[in-house]
């Protein structure tokens, strides 16, 4: 096991970016940038032990700097969609950047996503990413404190451990956004690849993705993965919830909150890879992908609609207007903590 560091450009001419190369004893890679935390590289085997990068994303820094749909980057303060751009705590209002349409607050706008973060090793295997978000970010109460830890294990899983702390009242919700092909990062599409989670229920959203409240059952419907079937097999449904954000951009309820079972197992039959999902979260929000349009990727690739798909774990979106979902408010000098892998094997059939 090692971790290296090495130079991946400067922001600006100034600020220097770090890739840092997690390496676990059976040839699995990780690497993660300084910029955005981003999840840069994974390098998993495959049935015949042949390594390949299993992230769609960028060579080099200006890719990331110019055409991030936030490719691997950590997410916060709030992960996924806030309706308005707005939510109250304690009674007071707090209104965050409209990042989205002018209306509604994406990923915190953006803003752990291009951050520097600092990063220091723990041990042979961690990597350490430390991030302060200033009293009042885009619009968000109290300064906060985020900590990640990236750790790549000889059992070939990459875990996440999230935590994060402010000094106000506040909403936090950390999440990673890696987009994933598990045929290599220049496979194709992801159509084929065999996808099971473990959710009786999705939440339907309107038209600004924004989740209308309901919890709707998957039976029936498009959404079911309770058994596993290709990504691909209803994607082209006329389905209004499929139809209205052009393929599946949706939050999953889990049925079980322990890092125990998993949340997720996607399977890809032509190079036989696995990924097992695991988090402690409530939900979890499959996008396959449906906006990326012509964006130049890894070794010459171009990332189109379907070529990743992302199951970004995380507390449902825009809950802190959804008093039935599970609540992620803290309360000042509490602890957010949560802990998501993704855990690597193969299977022939
Ligand atoms: C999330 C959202 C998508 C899209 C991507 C980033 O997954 O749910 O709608 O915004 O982020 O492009």
């Amino acid at each position: 096991m090692s971790v290296e560091k090495l130079p991946f450009g400067k922001i600006d001419d100034c600020i220097d970016v770090e890739l840092w190369m997690l390496k676990n004893s059976c040839g699995a890679s990780a690497g993660i940038l300084t910029y955005g935390g981003t999840l840069h590289s994974l390098s998993m085997p495959d049935k015949l032990g042949h390594f390949k990068d299993v992230l769609i994303g960028f060579d080099s820094l200006k890719g990331h700097l110019e055409h991030s749909a936030y490719q691997g980057q950590l997410v916060g303060r709030y992960a996924n969609r806030l309706a308005k751009g707005e939510f109250f705590i304690n009674g007071n209002k707090y209104s965050v950047t409209k990042n989205e349409k002018d209306t509604t607050c994406l990923h915190g706008g953006g803003e752990f996503s291009h951050a520097v973060w600092s990063a220091e090793p723990s041990g042979e295997s961690s990597l350490i990413l430390k991030y302060t978000s200033p009293a009042g970010s885009n619009g968000f109460p109290g300064k906060l404190n985020a900590e990640v830890v990236y750790t790549l294990t000889d059992e070939n899983e990459l875990v996440i451990d999230f935590r994060a702390k402010a000094d106000e009242d506040t909403v936090i919700n950390l999440t990673n956004h890696a987009y994933f092909n598990l045929g290599g990062f220049d496979a194709g599409n992801v159509l084929g690849h065999i996808l099971q989670i473990n959710a009786d229920c999705f939440t339907p959203t309107d038209l600004y993705s924004i989740p209308t409240g309901e919890l709707r059952p998957v039976e029936g419907t498009p959404f079911d993965f309770t058994q596993p079937k290709p990504i691909g097999l209803e994607i082209n449904a006329a389905y209004d919830q499929l139809t209205n954000c052009k393929g599946y951009d949706h939050n999953f309820c889990l049925n079980e909150r322990t890092p125990d079972i998993s949340a997720a197992v996607v399977w890809e039959p032509v190079s036989g890879r696995v990924m097992e999902v695991f988090t402690d979260l409530p939900g979890v929000q499959l996008y396959t992908g449906n906006f990326l349009n012509n964006v130049p990727g890894k070794g010459g690739t171009v990332m189109n609609q379907y070529t990743g798909f992302c199951l970004e774990t995380q507390y449902y979106p825009d809950t802190p207007n959804q008093p039935s979902f599970p609540q992620c408010t803290f309360k000042a000098g509490e602890e957010f903590r949560s802990k998501t892998s993704f855990k690597f094997s193969t299977y022939t059939s």
